[in-house]
């Protein structure tokens, strides 16, 4: 009974935080492509970026396309496929942004972005490449560290306990977390190469949520209701 008892605390502490877990993905991911809902577009932006446009691009041609007249909209918009250069910014772009933007983008308001100066203007016409190599890495060895050692090896060790039919059944139900965990992490790398990595991103992941889902039922079930009386029982 003690054992049954400290297994299922166990069991409810890692499935309350796996969803928090799920929450906090889709909180950090959902809706980057405009619309909302977690999509492979999302994973997609988010692993190698927007290469479509950049930020204030992005706003030109959206939301602040009617703040200016067309032949400003696109000297702006030249400037920044010219690379944002600060010779043209002074001779030319300054004058337009002050008199068509600062009345709404002069700082203060922190859900604005601030474009008085040269430094944040360059700042949002830089072409968003996603997330960096070095944050990926740090990401990464804190996930692949810490993700069997929170989850996957408590789990495993409650789940070797439990009676399957067939033995390899078990053993396959214990390696495809961690297989899926390589998968994941590899694959946020890889998407910055091609985009169909983005959804060996998603299919890692949920192979992940299943593996926990299955490992997580069975204990649960197996702890309070299963009556073992096979001969192959693994059960002490
Ligand atoms: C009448 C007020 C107003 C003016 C004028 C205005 N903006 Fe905005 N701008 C906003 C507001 C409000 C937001 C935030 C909400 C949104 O994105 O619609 C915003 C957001 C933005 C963003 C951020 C979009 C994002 O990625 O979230 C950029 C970039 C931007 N504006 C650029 C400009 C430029 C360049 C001009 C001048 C040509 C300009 N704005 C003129 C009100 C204004």
């Amino acid at each position: 009974m003690s054992a049954k008892i400290f297994f299922t605390c166990i069991l409810a502490t890692l499935g309350v935080g796996y969803i928090f877990a799920m929450i906090q993905v889709f909180e950090v991911h959902a809706g980057r492509d405009g619309k909302p809902g977690l999509s492979v577009q999302d994973i997609k932006i988010a692993y190698s970026g927007n290469k479509s446009d950049t930020r204030l691009e992005a706003a030109l041609k959206g939301p602040m396309q009617s703040m200016l007249p067309e032949n400003e909209r696109a000297s702006i918009i030249n400037w920044v496929r010219s690379g944002s250069q600060r010779e043209e910014y002074e001779s030319k772009i300054s004058k337009i942004i002050g008199e068509r933007c600062l009345i709404c983008h002069d700082g203060s308001d922190p859900h604005r972005p601030n474009l008085t100066n040269f430094e944040n203007i360059k700042e949002l016409s830089k072409m968003d490449t996603g997330t960096s190599i070095a944050t990926l890495v740090r990401v990464s060895h804190i996930h692949m560290l810490g993700i069997p050692a929170a989850i996957f090896i408590p789990l495993g060790f409650i789940f070797l306990f439990v009676h399957t039919k067939k033995k390899r059944a078990k053993a396959i139900a214990l390696a495809v977390p961690f297989i899926a965990i390589f998968l994941d992490i590899a694959s946020w790398y890889l998407t910055k190469v091609s985009d169909i990595f983005a959804f060996t991103v998603m299919f890692g992941g949920a192979l992940m949520a299943i593996s926990f889902a299955y490992q997580w039922f069975t204990c649960i079930y197996q702890i309070w209701w299963f009556e073992c009386d096979s001969d192959y029982c693994d059960i002490p």
